[in-house]
């Protein structure tokens, strides 16, 4: 059984020679960046692994962020009707979040990760903390947000056990562990995303949105950034509009400020509403959201009008004085 490798120019550059047994592997390399989870590039991969006659009992091996997981993900899941998949993520990021639970996507003109599948199981993951010391430190600060995330959702003792923590330095190994076990134990409670594993998206309504609309911008969030955006709105939607009390919602805030003091969210509302409005977790009659009860414990499916986003918006600009 043959083994192919998928990756992009970056890891190709920092991860790979570290790996002294994938030399000769057949490598293709992307170039880095959200622009590889394209349709384009789909069909790339569908015809490499096409010339060089892989097989259905043959592996992809994703080496590389969110980004090349999540292409690699639907690529192998579909051609030949999916041949088998390993993750290797070389993110923060993608440690924690993208390479567990068995999500995958391309993005569309329209928006982020439009198509795609969930893969069940879930492809194996394994990884190398120390093939984060080559991540740029802009990078790595926008992991560890969905690090933060998961403590906030699930376990407030993780995220107390983050606050000291500088977002510009790696996690230890076993905070790192824990976060991916909370992950993958929603994961586990709901694989097909119909339920309770929709807490993971904490953050993701309004992040989702910022990230999109700053990406036709001179200043393109990093995903870990527009959730970071994302959650100060949903930490504020969660004490004014359902159960999150105010030193909770502070106690985000001042985390997430804190870390990313730098950030320029200069999007007016109207530019967030086209992507709010097609996220495909939201039905027609509005917005659904998952916002926080505690912290350590949140809710999904909560109802949010249009005119509640938008305050919890201009909550942010004013925070950044924007
Ligand atoms: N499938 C899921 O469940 C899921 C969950 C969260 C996010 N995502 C997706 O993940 C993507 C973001 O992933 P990401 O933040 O890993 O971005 P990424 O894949 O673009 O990687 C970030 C940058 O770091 C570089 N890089 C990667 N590893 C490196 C290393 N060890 N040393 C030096 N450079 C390295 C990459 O080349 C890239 O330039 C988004 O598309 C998002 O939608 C998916």
């Amino acid at each position: 059984m043959a083994e192919f490798l998928l990756t992009d120019a970056n890891v190709a550059h920092h991860v790979l020679p570290k790996i002294a047994a994938w030399q000769s592997i057949p490598t293709l390399v992307l170039d880095p960046g959200e622009s590889l989870k394209s349709a384009e590039t789909l069909f790339q991969v569908w015809n490499w692994l096409s010339t060089l006659n892989a097989s259905k009992t043959d592996t992809l091996l994703a080496l590389g962020g969110g980004t090349v997981l999540d292409l690699a993900g639907f690529a192998g899941a579909t051609y030949k009707r999916g041949i088998q998949l390993h993750y290797f993520p070389t993110t923060l990021l993608a440690m924690v979040d993208a390479a567990h639970g068995g999500k995958t996507a391309i993005n569309l003109e329209a928006g982020k990760n439009l198509a795609g599948l969930i893969l069940q199981p879930a492809p194996p993951v394994t990884y190398e903390r120390t093939w984060l010391s080559t991540l740029p430190e802009r990078e790595l600060r926008s992991g560890w947000v969905e690090l933060f995330k998961h403590g906030l959702i699930k376990e407030f003792g993780l995220a107390l056990w983050m606050e000291p923590c500088s977002f510009r330095e790696l996690p230890p190994q076993d905070l790192l562990e824990r976060g991916i076990a909370i992950k993958s134990a929603v994961v586990a409670q709901d694989p097909q995303d119909k339920a309770i594993r929709q807490i993971l998206n904490f953050g993701h309504s309004m992040g989702h949105a910022v990230e999109a609309a700053s990406h036709p911008t001179d200043y393109p969030l990093l995903h870990g950034e527009a959730i970071a955006l994302g959650m100060v709105a949903e930490a504020y939607l969660s004490h004014h509009f359902h159960r999150l009390s105010e030193p909770s919602m502070s106690f985000v805030v001042r985390k997430i400020l804190m870390e990313f003091p730098d950030l320029q969210p200069d999007f007016d509302f109207f530019q967030l509403l086209p992507y709010l409005l097609q996220d495909k977790k939201n039905p027609a009659e509005g917005l659904k959201m998952s916002l926080l009860r505690a912290l350590g414990e949140a809710d999904w499916g909560v109802p949010i009008t249009l005119e509640q986003a938008e305050a919890s918006w201009k909550f942010v600009r004013t925070l950044w004085n924007r």
